[in-house]
């Protein structure tokens, strides 16, 4: 079986398509690489020995889009391609609402005339905005707090009205927490343009020397240590979540949403404590204002996910530290561009 895979040279695209791989699922790469290197190709071929098929498109092209429906045959569509930056969101909202949404829309539209009614939707935590409660599962109020989560809030809507319109359509969106870590052939990883604005990429660099310091952003929320705590999980994971889902669901019309993450959250202290045992090294690190929008605390109920899809994270924090610091150190400045 063949999938198109948008989004699929990035970060979490690129890990799901070995995931795919590895199910016996055959990827074809849909980018427009905006935000990724070519030689994600090359490294997926080393760590799978198999060239994915790669096709240089814009989401926003319906028409190309429909034609790469065609000509790969693809039976679904794993929709990772977006703008993720929620800083770069407040101050280019139309930037995130045209690639975001309305580029969904187009696929969705082109799907529909190409009768490929499966999709499968990077979605986000950031659905839930502030949290009414802890831990958080798929029943809690949907909102969001900036554009980038508006962007997913909409999408998510879009997909479900699309399943109530159309009994053959099956829309599954993946709420994430926070993804971390790397291949553990340090030959794939995160490698954010510019100065990281998560956590981890942050204390990685800074671990690499990149970085003088890592800035706790605030000190004084109601935690265990006074640090922000979030649920980090692996991107390997991650990936595999994906392929859970789609099986699950596969045969299946109607939208689903899932909560992926471990029900576990770590402190900011947490994370660079790890990460220094990592790298066997100090992380320098200073105490910082709090970052607007941020809360103190968040974390999955994965209940749903376990039980329907039989899936659950299963890598531990020193898997995340120890693997983005064998790809920091590989490759301290990412892929070529
Ligand atoms: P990424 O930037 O590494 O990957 C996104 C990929 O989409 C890139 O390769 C980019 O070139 C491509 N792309 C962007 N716009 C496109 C367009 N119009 N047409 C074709 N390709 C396009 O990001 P990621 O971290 O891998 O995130 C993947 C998805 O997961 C995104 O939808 C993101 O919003 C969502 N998500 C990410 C996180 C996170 O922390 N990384 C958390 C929650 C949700
Ligand atoms: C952020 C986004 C969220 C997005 C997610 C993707 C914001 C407000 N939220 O979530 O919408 O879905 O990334 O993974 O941008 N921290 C520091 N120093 C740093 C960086 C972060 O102390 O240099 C702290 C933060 O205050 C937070 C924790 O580390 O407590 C995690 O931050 P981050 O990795 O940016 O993720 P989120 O804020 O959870």
């Amino acid at each position: 079986m063949r999938v198109l895979v948008t989004g699929g040279m990035g970060y979490i695209g690129s890990h799901t398509c070995i995931a795919l791989h590895d199910a016996g699922i055959t990827p074809v790469i849909y980018d427009n690489l905006s935000n990724a290197s070519a030689q994600v190709l090359d490294q997926l071929e080393k760590i799978t020995g198999t060239r994915f098929e790669f096709i240089l498109g814009d989401i926003q092209d319906e028409q190309q889009f429909k034609l790469a429906l065609k000509h790969t045959k693809a039976e679904a569509v794993f929709h990772f391609a977006a703008l993720k930056a929620v800083g770069e969101s407040t101050e280019q909202p139309l930037r995130y609402y045209q690639n975001n949404v309305s580029g969904t829309l187009s696929m969705l539209q082109s799907m529909q005339e190409a009768d490929v009614n499966h999709i499968i939707f990077s979605s986000s935590a950031t659905v839930y905005g502030e949290p009414d409660y802890l831990p958080i599962d798929e029943k809690h109020p949907i909102r969001a707090t900036n554009p980038y989560g508006w962007t997913k809030v909409m999408v998510e809507q879009a997909m479900q009205d699309v399943c109530n319109a159309n009994s053959q359509f099956m829309g599954i969106a993946l709420r994430y927490f926070n993804p971390v870590g790397a291949h553990p052939s340090g030959l794939l990883g995160e490698s954010p343009n510019g100065i990281p604005n998560n956590l981890m990429p942050f204390i990685a660099q800074t671990a690499v020397g990149k970085r003088e310091v890592v800035n706790i952003f605030g000190d004084d929320y109601d935690t265990e240590d006074g640090t922000g705590m979030r649920d980090y999980i692996h991107v390997l994971d991650l990936a595999k979540g994906h392929v859970a889902a789609f099986m699950q669901h596969k045969t299946d019309t109607a939208f689903h949403a899932y909560n992926l993450g471990t029900g576990q959250s770590y402190s900011v202290l947490d994370m660079i404590k790890a990460f220094s045992a990592s790298a066997n090294k100090d992380i320098p690190y200073k105490s910082a204002p709090r970052r607007a929008g941020d809360i103190a605390c968040n974390y999955a109920d994965a209940t749903k996910a376990k039980n329907t899809l039989n899936w659950h994270a299963e890598l531990t924090l020193s898997d995340m530290t120890n693997d983005t610091w064998r790809w920091q150190t590989n490759y301290p400045r990412g892929l070529e561009s």
